[in-house]
């Protein structure tokens, strides 16, 4: 952990300390830049623009000044100086300096809740790594950002404890976030249905009784009527297992308080089943539970923070998706517990069987206003929209616009996609009420998702299809971290605490 300190002093530079300096777009030429700052910036092409970064050390090495960019001051945002803070804080690492204090230009309006709560993200998402499986030598050579200071001048009483405040709740998120990545890193080798029980359950535990966990098997599921989610579990010798974790204040008045319902996809490992994947297009799987572990990785938030006044349920359908003797076959028909018959042409397309019980089991028993699901669903959404944005769809405008404002206001990208009524006809063509793939190589983010609908009851339904931004394969970049992301948990945490 990062230790985050307001401090008053005139920050004279110290020894073994990077001094960070946000600058705005045309502003470097302003006080209190020495004319020797101001040559170097201008000879390193330095103006602020928001994807620059300048470092300058002194004369004994010893002092490091790091210029961050920030781009135009009319564009600022707290998201935007949680993304740029988290470049210059990764520069900070890698030239092992334990030590940073942000310099007195940070101070830009005065909600110094938000700036705690977007200066702890930045530091928490860049410190996380997934190295338990390295020996020591192997590891990457570089420090924790052990104090980072702010430099913060005038402050009231007040302010500092609303600071002080957002630090820790930018903490709590950040601590969900790194679970979910660690969840998602996590070989399939390591990681069973019964070990996101495991994790759970550990939620549970420590949320001061605030979450109620309830674990299905294979039997009780079996008397719940839930063919699809079994048809996808039965191929591998690792038992399923149907997580739901309720989330429950109990404080206001039942008229405000509205049930959330939250679906995520957990399939430890997608072979494809005996439609099997390609190897190159298998050695990612084990991400396929992803969804899952954004709720996860939520749930955490909420144990810890008690934020929500809303009933938030979290249903995790668990299970791997393999080939064998005992595999679902392409041609079978399965029955979902909400009584709509499926034929299960791709074995492939196995996502949505499970979430098609994980909905109709979200309906029966909690009645709720939104239902939310977030699944690592289809490759096609990576060619609509590349890695780093989420297809959203659903059959509610308002709460679509809720999503796409969360997203806006916690930088997590995703882009709305139409749920086409007319493509639903492509998933009827069958021997049983549908089938669990178009036929079709085209729009396949939205059959999938019109797949989906057919198991939300007409209620408040939206989407988040995650295939692309919940794994980054390239290198990390502001507070997206390599492999893992955990994208989501920043954005549902925000959507529940703005419904
Ligand atoms: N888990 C995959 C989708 C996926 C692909 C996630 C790449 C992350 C990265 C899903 O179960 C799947 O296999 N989808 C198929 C659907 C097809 C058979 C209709 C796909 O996208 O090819
Ligand atoms: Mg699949
Ligand atoms: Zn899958």
């Amino acid at each position: 952990m990062t230790r985050i300190i307001i401090s008053q002093r005139s920050a004279p530079p110290r020894q073994g300390e990077v001094k960070i300096s946000l600058v705005f777009e045309g502003d470097l030429s302003r006080p209190p830049y020495t004319s020797l700052v101001l040559a170097r910036a201008k000879k390193h092409a330095f103006t602020g623009k928001a994807d620059q970064l300048f470092m300058m050390g002194n004369h004994a090495g010893y002092q490091l000044w790091l210029f961050i960019g920030m781009g135009k001051r009319a564009d600022f945002s707290y998201t935007k100086l949680k993304q740029r803070l988290a470049d210059g804080l990764r520069l900070v690492r890698q030239q092992r300096f334990s030590r940073a204090v942000v310099a007195p230009d940070l101070v830009i309006g005065r909600d110094c809740f938000a700036l705690g709560k977007n200066i702890a993200l930045a530091a928490e998402l860049v410190n996380y790594r997934f190295n338990k499986y390295q020996n020591q030598k192997g590891r990457v050579d570089e420090t924790l950002v052990e104090t980072l200071e702010i430099y913060f001048t005038g402050l009231g009483r007040q302010e500092k404890k609303q600071f002080a405040d957002g630090v820790t709740l930018g903490e709590k998120i950040a601590a969900g976030v790194n679970l979910t990545r660690d969840l998602v890193n996590e070989p399939a080798s390591h990681l069973r249905p019964e070990d996101l029980v495991d994790q759970a359950r550990v939620i549970a535990k420590t949320s001061d009784g605030k979450i109620n966990m309830t674990v299905l098997d294979k039997s009780a599921c079996r008397k719940l009527g839930m063919g699809a989610f079994l048809a996808v579990a039965q191929g591998s010798v690792r038992p399923p297992r149907f997580i739901i974790l309720e989330y429950n204040q109990g404080q206001r008045a039942p008229a405000q308080k509205k049930t959330i319902c939250l679906v995520g996809k957990s399939i430890v490992f997608d072979s494809g089943g005996l439609s099997l994947k390609p190897s190159e297009a298998m050695t990612d799987m084990k991400i396929d539970m992803a969804g899952g572990a954004t709720v996860l990785g939520l749930f955490q938030v909420l144990a810890q923070t008690g934020d929500s006044r809303h009933e938030v349920i979290g249903i995790l359908p668990v299970c791997e998706n393999m080939p064998s003797g005992q595999a679902v076959r392409p041609g079978d028909v399965v029955r979902a517990m909400n009584g709509t018959t499926i034929e299960v042409l791709n074995t492939d397309a196995e996502g949505r069987l499970t979430l098609a019980d994980g909905l109709a089991y979200a309906h029966k028993y909690f009645r709720p206003d939104a239902v939310i699901d977030i699944a690592t669903l289809t490759g096609a959404c990576m060619v609509a929209l590349g890695e780093e944005i989420t297809g959203l769809l659903g059959n509610d405008e308002s709460l679509l616009r809720q999503i796409e404002a969360a997203g806006q206001r916690s930088g997590e990208e995703l882009w709305r996609l139409p749920l086409y009524q007319r493509y639903a006809k492509m998933l009827k063509k069958s021997i049983a009420d549908l089938k669990n793939v178009s036929g079709s190589r085209w729009g396949g983010t939205i059959t999938a998702a019109l797949f989906l609908q057919e198991f939300t009851a007409q209620r408040a339904w939206v989407h988040l299809d995650i295939a692309g931004p919940a794994y980054n394969k390239g290198k990390a970049h502001g507070t997206v971290a390599q492999g893992g992301t955990g994208w989501g948990v920043e954005m549902l945490f925000d959507f529940i605490n703005h419904y």
